[in-house]
């Protein structure tokens, strides 16, 4: 198994400001923005400059003026559901870990999990369908990969933007130029 670097979200105080400079200067784009949560005050805001990943960066609006981190966590890609919950196993046999937590996002099946020193790690696959981010349902990683793609279309087939994941990624690349 190899994990794929994919992205990182991170705190921020002024999102404008920080959407503007990281695509005027590093030529991002925002591919997606909302709300964290349906009544939800905070919008996260995901951006991509490769039409490999959805977001290579996200920020949430929260950065406190004390906080040690701006971090919220750091995230890598696996090729299947059945590498995320190896990951997932090893973290509990290792036993170091305080929390650990499946995710479906709709378009990813994730592990969340700490680190030793309480970083936060997410683990994820891409799911078969792609829908407007963000999304949080709970992931039962001991489901079959085929009951997974079952419920994550009866969950998000109403949301925005739901769609085959490689059409999603067809548009995505041609966004960015490579193709
Ligand atoms: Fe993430």
């Amino acid at each position: 198994m190899k994990l794929h670097w994919s992205h990182a979200v991170m705190y921020v105080r002024d999102l404008e400001t920080m959407i503007d400079f990281y695509n005027k200067v590093l030529g991002f784009e925002v591919s997606d923005r909302g709300p964290l949560g349906p009544d939800s005050p905070i919008e996260v805001v995901f951006l991509s400059q490769a039409g490999s990943d959805h977001h290579q960066l996200a920020f949430a609006p929260v950065r406190g003026e004390g906080a040690s981190t701006t971090l919220d966590h750091i995230a890598f890609r696996v090729d299947s559901l059945a590498e995320v919950k190896g990951v997932a196993d090893r973290v509990a046999a290792d036993g170091r870990s305080q929390r650990s937590n499946g995710v479906n996002h709709g378009n990813a099946w994730s592990v969340y999990f700490a680190d030793p020193e309480d970083n936060t790690i997410e683990v994820f696959c891409d799911s078969p369908y792609a829908v407007q981010q963000p999304q949080m349902q709970g992931l039962d990683l001991t489901i079959s990969e085929d009951e997974a793609r079952r419920r994550t279309e009866e969950q998000f087939r109403d949301a925005l933007g739901f769609q085959p994941m490689a059409d999603f990624y067809a548009q995505h690349r041609r966004r960015f130029g490579e193709e």
